[in-house]
């Protein structure tokens, strides 16, 4: 599924996936009350920044009007919407109100043990207003950025949009971060606040999130002056008097008056880090009316929601991209019923997501390839226990979706008529950017076919030219859109270098692509050393730092191999340092211990799968890691043209030296 990190050549199995040529075209029923028709194409393209500017004042409700809608003078920094004022809280929440909306439900909250919380739009704006008194009554600012370190529960959406409210800037961590990679963040950041749980629950079992939040703040010199805690399952925790402070005395007892002050439409709305190509993990910034714009437009047309029907779930956690965008704002912002769900899909029993369609009447779902192939594996017998006639559109996100997954998701989870948006996009895209449009595009299984309505995607070859139908090359974007990144946290440069300096004039997206002979684009995964495990993208080199920063070992190299379920998975080959051996053999152990060590470093998510002792590792003469050969042995492969190593038996010592490992 996936591209080795130094050509963009795809793999035989991708070539066989090329060839799928069934088609779906939507169904006359659902094309007749579709909101987006075949012409928004040819609208779009015909003034790109007057598309943009209509939708932003249809979906959006602005403070101040904006003068212009894209200052790009100063490429790649652009600026949209210039001049307009806005808060997103506000369209989130307090203008439904207004506009009578206030009864319908915001979320439907889903608990893994069971127990169950509703908010309407009245309540949960009410909610946020108490969050944002009590986050300014703890010095909270315009400005200032609040790590959020939350499970799966409500008060992650109130914490956020209560920030927006005030301005504070969001940085959220997934729960599944170590406190490591959390200290990282709250000090790239500068977090004043962090607001976190006990805890949560996983597989059945109470799980814990604030002892993470105790070691992260032990370091001396970090700035936060307090940690707010949601009580979600009861566990004991450690206390700091002074420093920290129960969600119930703080926000719980907070006014709920608050007027949101707008804001400017390019003020700073979070920042969220993902993993690059270095060690570090960058700090994707995203501002306001652009991002609210392009996650608000792509929601509505892409799922054909109808905000007074519809009842939408997204399945993805808050801590990524994804349940930002798709979880905490767009869907709010569009005024739709959501289900949020705390727990794993196999707890109580494999069943449980079939059993909360069934229960909220889901129409639409929005969740990632990984899942999907896990429940193929665990047969159609569980869905079809259950109810999933309310159905109506089927999304998925974060990694390439293979035709037999596509077909399945298709036909028994959406009983063979619901269209299936495959939608391309990353952290720095902050919203959909390459999918169908449902009512519109025939689909196709596998592909995510074309560039959404105002946005100017392309697959170019090594010098930037546009490839032909049928060949292979680079993702690109030609032209700025509204919900791009605004840079990387403190560091400008790495930002240009990172995204822009690659092709001229062009964003490079860091994923190989092909268009086939209909000129619709497949994604084929990274091209960098960025790795995409269950749709989370790790860093190759992030958890190399981690194994070599373990004093048995002397050098790493992962390497992402192709996995039926997961996409890819990581496989780490290591040398030992000479002092972790006893008579040349290493601890029996050894395996698990380096596996544990990348969960504390990282996080269990970045667990490799596999640790293999290696006595050497395949170098060019410039001293280069060849991972396209160790990703051939990871993979079950012969190791492929090893011409330009340093020295050419190397694969030979490994091979060998692997098949004496047990
Ligand atoms: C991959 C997740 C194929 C891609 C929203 C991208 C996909 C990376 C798809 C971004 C898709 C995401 N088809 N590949 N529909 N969606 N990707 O930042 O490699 O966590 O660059 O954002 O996921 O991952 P991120």
């Amino acid at each position: 599924m996936s591209q080795n990190s130094e050509n963009s050549q795809p793999s035989e199995a991708l070539e066989n996936l090329l060839h799928e040529n069934r088609k779906f075209p939507p169904s006359a029923e659902f094309a007749a009350q579709a909101l987006a028709q075949p012409t928004i194409y040819a609208e779009a393209a015909a003034d790109r920044e007057a598309f943009w500017a209509r939708q932003s004042r249809e979906l959006l409700s602005w403070s101040k009007e904006f003068e212009q809608t894209l200052d790009w003078s100063n490429p790649p920094f652009a600026r949209w919407f210039v001049g307009g004022e806005i808060n997103a809280a506000y369209n989130a929440l307090d203008r439904h109100v207004e506009a009578g909306n206030g009864d319908r439900v915001a979320i439907y909250w889903e608990g893994e043990p069971g127990d169950t919380r509703q908010y309407t739009y009245a309540q949960l704006t009410e909610e946020v207003k108490k969050a944002a008194n009590a986050f300014e009554a703890l010095g909270v600012h315009k400005g200032d950025r609040v790590a959020i370190y939350l499970p799966m529960v409500p008060e992650a959406v109130i914490s956020m949009l209560a920030c927006a409210r005030i301005g504070a800037i969001h940085s959220v961590v997934f729960g599944g971060f170590s406190a490591e990679a959390l200290r990282n963040r709250i000090d790239d950041a500068e977090a004043k606040l962090v607001i976190t749980a006990d805890g949560t629950f996983r597989r059945g079992a109470p799980s814990s999130l604030k002892p993470a939040v105790d070691t992260a703040l032990q370091a001396p010199g970090h700035t936060v002056k307090h940690v707010i805690v949601v009580k979600r399952n009861g566990e004991p925790v450690e206390w700091v008097e002074g420093r920290d402070l129960w969600w119930a005395d703080t926000v719980e007892v907070a006014s709920a008056e608050h007027t949101p002050v707008p804001h400017d439409a390019e003020h700073p709305l979070y920042i969220l880090y993902t993993s690059g190509t270095t060690g570090k993990p960058k700090g994707i910034l995203h501002t306001t009316g652009g991002y609210l714009t392009q996650t608000a437009f792509t929601h509505k047309y892409v799922f054909d929601l109808h905000p007074e029907t519809d009842v939408y779930w997204c399945a993805a956690d808050i801590g990524w991209v994804t349940g930002h965008s798709y979880i905490a704002y767009a869907p709010l912002v569009n005024g739709a019923s959501m289900v949020m769900y705390e727990g794993t899909p196999d707890t109580p029993h494999q069943g449980r997501w079939w059993e909360i369609i069934e229960k909220y009447k889901v129409t639409i779902l929005y969740a990632a390839p990984t899942a999907i192939r896990t429940f193929m594996k665990w047969g159609r017998d569980i869905p079809a226990k259950f109810d999933l006639s309310s159905l109506k559109v089927l999304g998925s996100v974060g990694e390439p979706i293979n035709p037999e997954a596509w077909i399945w998701y298709r036909d028994v989870i959406g009983g063979g008529k619901t269209p299936i948006v495959d939608t391309w996009w990353q952290t720095e895209t902050g919203a959909m950017m390459i999918s169908p449009l449902p009512g519109v595009t025939a689909t196709k299984p596998g592909s995510a076919q074309i560039a959404l309505p105002g946005i100017e995607a392309d697959v170019v070859d090594d010098l930037g030219h546009p490839v032909a139908d049928g060949q292979g090359g680079y993702l690109v974007i030609r032209s700025p859109w509204p919900s791009m990144l605004r840079g990387i946290w403190g560091d400008p440069e790495r930002y240009k270098d990172t995204y822009w300096s690659r092709f001229e004039n062009m964003y490079f997206a860091g994923d190989g692509a092909k268009k086939d002979e209909d000129g619709d684009i497949w994604l084929l995964g990274r091209v960098d050393d960025v790795m995409n495990v269950s749709g989370h993208r790790l860093s190759t080199t992030e958890i190399e730092s981690a194994l070599v920063s373990h004093d048995a070992v002397a050098e790493a190299a992962v390497v992402g191999a192709a996995d039926e379920t997961t996409g890819q998975s990581v496989v780490a080959f290591v040398i030992l340092r000479g002092s972790a051996l006893v008579d040349g053999v290493a601890d029996p152990q050894i395996e698990q211990i380096l596996r544990n060590h990348v969960g504390r470093e990282i996080g269990p998510i970045a667990k490799p799968k596999r640790v293999l002792v290696v006595p050497e590792l395949p170098k060019t003469r410039s001293g280069k890691i060849m991972r396209r050969l160790l990703k051939d042995i990871a993979e079950g492969r012969e190791a492929g043209d090893a011409t330009t190593l340093a020295d050419a038996g190397i694969m030979q010592v490994i091979s060998e030296s692997l098949k004496k490992t047990p």
